[in-house]
């Protein structure tokens, strides 16, 4: 079946699945791993010892929370906008130095998760009871053509976990310059971004010997299946991933172990592997200071201040408009 016509699939999964498993070589989109299953397997991973950016950037947001909020503060108080705000359990720390100063300000966590934002809320109700929380549901464009509407006062948009990784540099440039749009003079972008290191340290992040992270790829594999009556046996194939570090770029794949033929109702596809053909799933990019710097020149805005572990292993930057 060559070109189908888009009014053929049932949803952009369907579409992003079909394109992705017919091109050479073949991908799906990360994005995807992200079902009720693959929310609780990243959890995991970021409470696993090998994956050290959880930990990192925790201790960065706990270290520097003084200086960090003394940044974001305004007299005139503020709105604290957070993309992909998950469980929160970093943000808590700037929220709680928030409430120690009596600042002004509004905390606005996005997700593209209505669960985790109830669970979010339901935490902050019980432990920091203070906060001016206002939740609100929906993906990272949506939320992106929301941003411009707070415009009332100063705003500090929030990304953490290095999620700007899984994009490669020219979509990180277009989510940048998105959000350098709807930011005014006094704004402020506070970014967390994965740093280049020893090449071991960043493949045994993304291939646990507890076999999550495989688990969490396998998740796709598992996802098609159900939602598009595929007929994929994860076992037959692994996880492998690579890390260049000449790009700064981790890679990871699942490889088919044998030749194989998998059937996917909803989409009328048989596709076929080759023995050790692979499926490209996810970019997880490393960066450094000149990277940053050229992403934000892109995208119309100025690296302000970085604030990083004492290895630096990870930084939070502080950016705003050019
Ligand atoms: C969400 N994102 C930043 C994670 C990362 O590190 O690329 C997703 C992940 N993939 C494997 N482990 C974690």
């Amino acid at each position: 079946m060559e070109n189908p016509p888009e009014t053929m699939f049932e949803s952009a999964f369907a579409e992003d699945t079909y394109k992705g498993l017919t091109s050479y070589p073949k991908y799906l989109l990360s994005k995807y791993i992200y079902d009720e299953k693959g929310d609780k397997l990243f959890q995991q991973i970021m409470d696993m010892p090998e994956y050290y950016l959880t930990q990192c950037e925790h201790n960065i947001l706990e270290i520097n929370a003084e200086a960090i909020i003394d940044e974001f503060d305004s007299k005139q108080g503020f709105d604290l906008i957070e993309l992909g705000a998950g469980d929160g359990k970093k943000t808590k720390l700037l929220l709680k130095e928030l409430v120690k100063r009596k600042s002004d300000f509004a905390y606005l966590p996005i997700d593209i998760s209505q669960n985790v934002l109830t669970e979010l809320e339901k935490s902050l109700t019980q432990e920091i009871p203070e906060v001016n929380v206002k939740v609100q549901q929906g993906t990272y464009f949506k939320t992106l053509e929301k941003l411009a509407e707070y415009n009332t006062r100063k705003k500090v948009i929030l990304v953490l976990g290095s999620n700007i990784g899984n994009l490669l540099h020219e979509r990180a440039v277009e989510f940048l310059a998105n959000i350098a749009a709807a930011m005014s003079e006094d704004d402020m972008l506070f970014m967390g971004f994965d740093q280049k290191k020893h090449p071991q340290k960043i493949l045994d992040a993304y291939n646990d010997a507890a076999g999550i992270t495989e688990a969490f790829n396998k998740n796709l594999l598992i996802r098609i299946n159900r939602e598009l009556e595929g007929n994929f046996d994860p076992d037959k194939f692994l996880h492998w991933e690579t890390y260049d570090p000449e790009t700064g770029t981790a890679k990871s794949f699942l490889v088919s172990k044998a030749a194989q033929k998998v059937i996917i109702d909803k989409l009328d596809l048989e596709v076929k592997f080759d023995a050790w053909e692979s499926i490209h799933t996810e970019i997880s990019q490393k960066y450094d200071d000149a990277v940053v710097n050229w992403l934000a020149e892109e995208a119309g805005l100025k690296v302000e201040r970085a604030f990083s572990d004492h290895e630096g292993c990870f930084k939070n930057y502080i950016f705003r408009k050019k």
